[in-house]
């Protein structure tokens, strides 16, 4: 740590992204402290041993990006393969596309309605509830697309993961849901999309070869934060409450458990990611991982599928979705004032921001970090030595 211009906590796009430009940019030294055994935060994947399946440790990440500084960016570092991700729902034994399209519609009432036919339907349905006097999330979905799709495709799947009736969830938790009175069933409109050729961990280790960039494994910052010296610079892309000991109280996230099993047949679903959205089946999706990759060799008479579960998370769990409650905000903009006023330590990230950022997002902002705030911070100290 002597050595280093810059600090980073934790090797996310993110972080790594900061790294690489800093590095590569302004010739500065940085070491990335990195927690967990692995370089890569939340996106890194791994071949399955058995099979040599690409399997995300952390959950499916699809890259999609409309921003084309970003994607002229991560095209230096990874080519792209040209997947399209879609998603399809099983309810009360049928199985649908997602997100609710005409498609949906059109099974789901055994109808045969053009655009504005159903575009009429939904908003018939949607009538039953005055947007006005909506209180909780069931009614506020109800509200946006009327009770029978509700019941069908949000009801059960909410549920399960909030681990809460809907009719005690905030409104606030969804702002729309999405219905394309169209047949498209692409599950992202982004203008470019698809994943990384040689897979996640190889883009990610890319991001960290440079000679000016090391990067230390198994070490949390807290355990060595003293070794900073004074005056270097910190970009910290860890959780804000554990920053300053939760001394304004935790941020509340949920939580993921996946469960991975290799079974002995070809192909389980037909399709990368299966939703389940009845309630009694424990599970909210299932992704099979071979069809997210459909131009490599896979064994033909063995897969990989992974079923997710979500809840609230308890201190020790992985942090993974903001639930952002009216309280939680109120916390953040304590955290946020406290942030501030840290003259060394940059705040960045999905888990430092206390925000959901999709990689194209983290990777923007990591970018534009690097121009606004790195780049004369580290410019400034060059003139200076
Ligand atoms: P990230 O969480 O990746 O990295 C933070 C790193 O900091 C971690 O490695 C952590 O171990 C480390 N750290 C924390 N505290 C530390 C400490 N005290 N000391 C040392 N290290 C510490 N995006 C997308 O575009 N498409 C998708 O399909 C998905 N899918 C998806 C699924 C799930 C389940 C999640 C949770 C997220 C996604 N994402 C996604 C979002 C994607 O994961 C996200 O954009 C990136 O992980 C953001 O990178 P960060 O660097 O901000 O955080």
């Amino acid at each position: 740590l002597a050595a280093a211009d810059l600090v980073v906590v934790g090797s996310g796009f993110y972080g790594l992204t900061v790294a690489e430009r800093v590095a590569s940019q302004l010739g500065r030294r940085v070491v990335v402290l990195e927690r967990r055994s692995h370089l890569g935060g939340n996106a890194w994947s791994e071949r399955e041993p058995e099979t040599g399946i690409e399997v995300h440790r952390y959950g499916a990440h699809l890259f999609h990006t409309s921003n084309q500084r970003v994607w002229d960016h991560v095209r230096q570092f990874t080519e792209f393969t040209g997947y399209q991700h879609r998603v399809f729902s099983v309810s009360k034994g049928q199985t649908y596309p997602m997100p609710i399209n005409l498609g949906t519609i059109n099974q789901f009432f055994g109808r045969h309605l053009g655009p504005e036919q159903a575009r009429a339907l939904v908003r018939e349905h949607a009538a039953e509830i005055d947007p006005d006097q909506v209180t909780n999330l069931e009614d506020k979905a109800i509200s946006l697309i009327g009770r029978p799709l509700y019941e069908a495709f949000v009801r059960g799947y909410t549920e399960k993961q909030w681990q809460t009736d809907p009719r005690e969830l905030p409104a606030e938790v969804i702002s729309r849901l999405p219905v394309r009175y169209t047949f498209d069933n692409r599950y992202f409109s982004d203008r470019y999309e698809g994943l990384p050729v040689d897979g996640y961990a190889a883009w990610l280790q890319r991001l960290a070869t440079h000679a000016l960039v090391d990067v230390v494994t198994d070490v949390d910052f807290f355990d060595v934060r003293a070794l900073v010296p004074a005056g270097v610079p910190v970009v910290y892309t860890g959780p804000l409450d554990r920053y300053f000991d939760f001394g304004e109280g935790r941020l509340s996230w949920r939580t993921l458990d996946f469960e991975q099993e290799v079974l002995p047949i070809g192909d389980f679903q037909g399709c990368p990611v299966m939703n389940y959205a009845d309630p009694d089946v424990p599970w909210t999706r299932i992704h099979e991982f071979r069809h997210f990759h459909p131009e490599r060799e896979h064994p033909a008479d063995r897969t990989v599928v992974v079923r997710e579960y979500s809840r609230s998370a308890e201190a020790a769990d992985e942090p993974y979705y903001p639930v952002n409650t009216a309280a939680d905000r109120a916390v953040l903009a304590r955290y946020r004032e406290r942030a501030a006023a840290e003259p060394d330590v940059y705040f960045g990230g999905r888990l430092g921001t206390y925000q959901y950022l999709d990689m194209h997002m983290a990777i923007a902002s990591a970018l534009t970090t690097v121009d606004n705030v790195l780049t004369p911070r580290l410019t400034r100290t060059a003139v200076v030595a």
